[in-house]
């Protein structure tokens, strides 16, 4: 090191611990002791520094918070003890058994519980190694989960080093969550810039999560809060009521509000305690959890198939509030349903500001008695979409308007003018027009959606005005669309035009073209097939080979002519389906019935054969094949995936492979039935090494795992 250097490095350390303290005083203790100007100057030398230093740059740095390079694919870790979910209620009497079960299984003992916030947020599990944050995962399947540990960083409530006395293992559980505040201006945001809006502040925090890239999640305005631990190493605590004040001591942030009880009624008064002054925390909440305090309880109490019998989730009701109904106005849905939206008085609803609510359909209105200038109870519970419960009759005002549903439609589709019909299955009318102009956005909305192409820059207005100026007619077309024309798109008016620009459509057309290779799942689900939602779609995809595997599908046809049979002839097609792996012998059934339990219903079956069969579907077909586009599909059947070559097999992936990327190789272990887990054990089948492996390989060679470099991994794939 020269003496520049030296100089440097200790200048380095002296702002890292300055810039450490002054985020723990903003963030943890919310009592800042110099201005956002003095903190940016501070922050400003250090990255300045930095970059003439670029080797004096530690992984641990403040300015490292936003470093990472966006990741082609989560790497998949274990959790080193399983992350497990709780019973939720929404009854106090169950809460009352909760307690009345477990007095009875610990008899003559005192059972004192804690009541905290259920926090709704993203579910995390963090790993400090000697007070070093190594790893964050999400919870996954509960065992293994995403490794977004590059975008948990980027949350500067949640510190890189622990405070104090950093035990030499802390396994942490909390919430991510979006703070209110930051939700809303979000979501103006996105408004501004054509991007469909998150419906709540969980929402937002998940979208966020899954970014791949973490300079885009450093924007969002996340927050944490811990309230229990995993797997540890030097804690020690026999109590839960000592893991808040201890995890508060190391640097974590945790709820201020839990109440100890040891009586029913202690449990329940806590609990309503909780629900008067939950809506004024940063967090959103749905809930109080009761745990039992005591570890040496706990673990004589056990746990159930999936759950602990030491704790229970209490919700509470969707948050009710009043307010004026304004107006009714009609949208036209993506499959032309006409639907009476309701125009109220802004008002703050569980969390978010809600201007509008669905009021379904016309018999709804005439059920409730609903007129327009009426005062009326909304409701907003988790993701559903906001709706009026019913009409506060007491505050009726005597000019309030009766809403005819046909009257002030004036039997016109209200966007395009075509004729409308109401729907004799459904109370609801449609709009008779394919082409009206409503239904194409919201279809082209839904194909861009998240679920579906997940393709961010096409929704709200965006996809309005590319209807609206005729670049789109229906969903594919996007792929033909180029970036010169969409950067012309002009989504102000004629007067005030406002036009999407050169960088936005780069990103768009970048963002269409990503979406060409999106999984066959993913396409079923965005072309809105009735009945079609995404686990059916996930189901579809792994029983067929393509989407033209699915529109003739033998089995979707067996599945219809199995329920068209009758009992005595429907053998022969049983045998087939379950052969396939496409149903399973129902138990509830005499054998001799032949009954089974087909992997989708003939109400679904016959939903996506008709689709295929309709004009719509063909052309979608058609059209597909034209723009080369093949989603792969994700067949793994049922049967099948124990017979798939890699099955049972477990990776472990070090270093940086030559032509792969990680996403790669673990998609193709993943499509061969292999597992990728995160860390090295005896259980561990291979690991694959790239340049430069981490201690995973040492590791390997310990346990004398076998090691694969790229070449022997491709023979291994190849052969088969
Ligand atoms: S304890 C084994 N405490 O709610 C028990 N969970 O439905 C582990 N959650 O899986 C969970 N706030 O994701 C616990 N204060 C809290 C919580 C909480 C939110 C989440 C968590 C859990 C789910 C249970």
């Amino acid at each position: 090191m020269t003496v520049d250097e030296k100089q440097a490095a200790h200048r380095i350390e002296q702002l890292r611990d300055e810039i450490r303290k002054h985020d723990l005083l903003y963030y943890d203790e919310a009592a800042p002791i110099i201005s956002d100007r003095e903190y940016d100057r501070l922050y400003k030398q250090l990255i300045d520094l930095e970059t003439r230093f670029p080797d004096l740059v530690t992984p641990d740095s403040p300015t490292q918070r936003v470093g990472g390079k966006p990741l082609q694919a989560f790497e998949q870790v274990s959790h080193l003890i399983p992350m497990l979910s709780l019973d939720n209620t929404y009854s106090e009497e169950e809460v009352k058994n909760f307690y009345a079960r477990i007095e009875r299984l610990l008899p003559n003992e005192k059972i004192p519980v804690v009541i905290e916030p259920k926090v709704d947020g993203v579910a995390v599990s963090l790993i400090y190694d000697n007070g070093r944050l190594r790893q964050a995962a999400t919870r996954g399947d509960g065992s293994v989960g995403d490794n977004i540990t590059q975008n948990i960083r980027t949350i500067r409530s949640v510190p890189e080093r622990l405070r104090d006395m950093a035990p030499k293992l802390l396994e942490v559980r909390g919430e991510v969550y979006m703070d209110r505040k930051g939700f809303e201006k979000l979501n103006q945001e996105r408004k501004k810039q054509g991007l469909p809006l998150f419906a709540n502040p969980r929402n937002a925090a998940a979208g966020s999560l899954k970014q791949l890239d973490p300079a885009i999640v450093s924007k969002r305005p996340l927050g944490a809060v811990f309230y229990g631990t995993g797997a540890t190493k030097g804690v020690d605590v026999d109590l839960h009521a000592e893991i808040f004040p201890l995890l508060k001591k190391l640097g974590l942030p945790v709820t201020e509000c839990w109440w100890l009880a040891d009586s029913v009624e202690e449990i329940l008064d806590a609990i309503h305690e909780l629900d008067g002054i939950r809506h004024n925390f940063a967090y959103q909440t749905d809930g109080a959890v009761v745990k039992v305090n005591s570890f040496g309880q706990r673990e004589r109490l056990g746990f159930t198939a999936k759950s602990p019998r030491w704790a229970i989730a209490y919700k509470y009701s969707a948050e009710r509030v009043e307010t004026r109904l304004n107006d009714i106005v009609i949208q036209v849905g993506r499959t032309g349903i006409l639907t009476p939206v309701a125009v109220l008085e802004p008002v703050l609803v569980s969390g978010s500001t809600v201007g509008r609510a669905t009021l379904h359909n016309e018999d709804e209105i005439k059920r409730k008695d609903i007129r327009i200038g009426d005062t009326v109870m909304i409701e907003k519970a988790g993701e559903v979409i906001p709706a009026v419960v019913e009409v506060v009759k007491s505050k009726r005002r005597r000019d309030a308007k009766p809403f005819d549903f046909a009257a002030h439609a004036h039997g016109k589709c209200p966007v395009c003018g075509g004729p409308i019909r109401r729907d004799p299955e459904f109370v609801a009318w449609r709009c008779e027009n394919l082409h009206c102009p409503a239904q194409t956005t919201r279809r082209v909305e839904f194909f861009a959606a998240r679920g579906a192409l997940d393709i961010e820059s096409v929704g709200g207005i965006v996809a309005d005005k590319m209807v609206e100026r005729g670049l789109v007619r229906e969903p594919v077309d996007l792929f033909e669309l180029k970036v010169e024309q969409l950067a012309k798109l002009n989504l102000g008016t004629d007067e005030a035009p406002r036009v999407f620009g050169e960088k936005n459509a780069t990103k768009a057309i970048k963002a269409i073209e990503r979406a060409r290779t999106l999984p066959l799942s993913r396409w079923l689900f965005a072309l809105a097939i009735p009945d079609v939602g995404k686990t059916t779609a996930t189901q579809l995809a792994r029983f067929h080979d393509s989407i033209e595997d699915v529109a003739h599908s033998q089995l979707l046809r067996d599945v219809l002519e199995y329920h068209e049979k009758e009992k005595n002839e429907r053998a022969g097609i049983a045998e087939r389906l379950i052969k396939a792996g496409f149903a399973k012998p129902s138990k509830s059934k005499a054998d001799t019935d032949r009954s089974i339990v087909t992997e989708v219903g003939p109400v679904v079956a016959k939903s996506v054969v008709d689709f295929f069969a309709s004009l719509a579907g063909k052309k979608i077909l058609r059209r597909m094949k034209e723009l080369g586009i093949q989603p792969k599909s994700e067949k793994v059947s049922a049967k099948k995936s124990a017979e798939l070559p890699l099955a049972g097999k477990t990776f472990v992936l070090t270093g940086t492979l030559p032509s792969m990327t990680r996403g790669e190789a673990i998609e193709k272990i993943q499509a061969l039935g292999g597992h990728v887990t995160g860390s090295v054990s005896k259980k561990t089948d291979y690991v694959l090494a790239g340049a430069e492996p981490g201690s995973k390989f040492d590791k390997a060679k310990e346990l004398g795992v076998r090691i694969l470099d790229e070449a022997a991994f491709q023979k291994m794939l190849l052969s088969s």
